[in-house]
């Protein structure tokens, strides 16, 4: 059993209630996206480009709404997520609105689907949840063809230094935060108590990471908003999210790195 077996299986039971809430909420907003709309953000959908015909491995899909928003632009898209539950929805909401997609449970670092991809995709709440930053990155490698881009979008390390609540330290510790909320980040769920442990990882343990799989780095951005609304965060533009009490500062909240397999 590795060091981290023990939190994995926590996240993975953390996950699968999660799942079961976000489902219903509106913050998900399925009935909307069974009726066609789009799951993906305007940071994504802008370093993705065209992905028609474009082979996506969709790395922590949760319950597949991005995934088979891809496959809804064409591509042909395999999702991978931890929980049962959500590859589960997943798959069932594949079925019900005919979008075709495959979906793969497994732990991301131990995934080994023997197939290269054009593209690996993964995007907002992901590698906070991975102990093993370097495992990651080598699964992304792994799994893109020469030549083949990382997109990456993900809530910046230091935003979560600036919720009031803050306590996870900028750089990254062996020993996780273990935090138990009742509820989750999304609209439902109350009653539910969700004990979950994280990671943050540092920008340049990210850079070194990627590097050391082997990537190159095409392009790095920093945003200052969120696209989703979390806990604390008020709508300063229509789709943008900061935290009420920095209204007046000028934060990041998320980043996007695009990054290319060397041969
Ligand atoms: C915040 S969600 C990602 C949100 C995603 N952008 C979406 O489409 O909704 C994080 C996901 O990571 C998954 N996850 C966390 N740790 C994982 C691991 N070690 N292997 C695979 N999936 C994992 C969780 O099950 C969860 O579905």
């Amino acid at each position: 059993m590795s060091e981290f077996a023990s939190f994995l299986e926590k996240n993975k039971a953390a996950w699968n209630q999660r799942t079961d809430i976000h489902v219903r909420s509106g913050f998900y907003d399925v009935d909307g996206f069974r009726q066609g709309q789009t799951s993906l953000k305007p940071f994504e959908i802008d370093l993705l480009g065209d992905v028609a015909d474009t082979s996506i491995l969709h790395l922590q899909c949760h319950f597949g709404q991005d995934t088979l928003s891809l496959a809804r632009l064409g591509a042909k898209a395999t999702g991978v997520d931890f929980s049962d539950k959500a590859i589960d929805f997943a798959r069932g909401l594949s079925q019900e609105i005919k979008v075709d997609a495959r979906f793969v449970l497994s732990d991301v670092m131990a995934l080994d689907l023997g197939q290269k991809f054009d593209l690996v995709f993964a995007s907002y709440g992901v590698i906070g949840w991975i102990p093993d930053l370097q495992k990651w990155a080598d699964t992304v490698a792994q799994h893109l063809e020469v030549g083949g881009e990382l997109v990456l979008v993900e809530f910046h390390p230091l935003m979560w230094l600036l919720d009031e609540q803050a306590r996870v330290p900028y750089f990254y510790t062996a020993q996780p935060d273990i935090e138990t909320e009742q509820g989750t980040y999304t609209d439902g769920g109350e009653g539910a108590s969700i004990t979950s442990c994280w990671w943050n990882h540092s920008l340049s343990e990210l850079f070194r990471c990627l590097k050391s799989a082997g990537l190159e780095m095409l392009s790095f951005e920093e945003f200052d908003h969120s696209p989703y609304p979390l806990e604390g965060m008020v709508e300063r533009e229509p789709g943008q999210y900061i935290y009420r009490s920095r209204e007046n500062q000028h934060l990041p909240y998320c980043y996007a790195v695009k990054a290319r397999m060397k041969g």
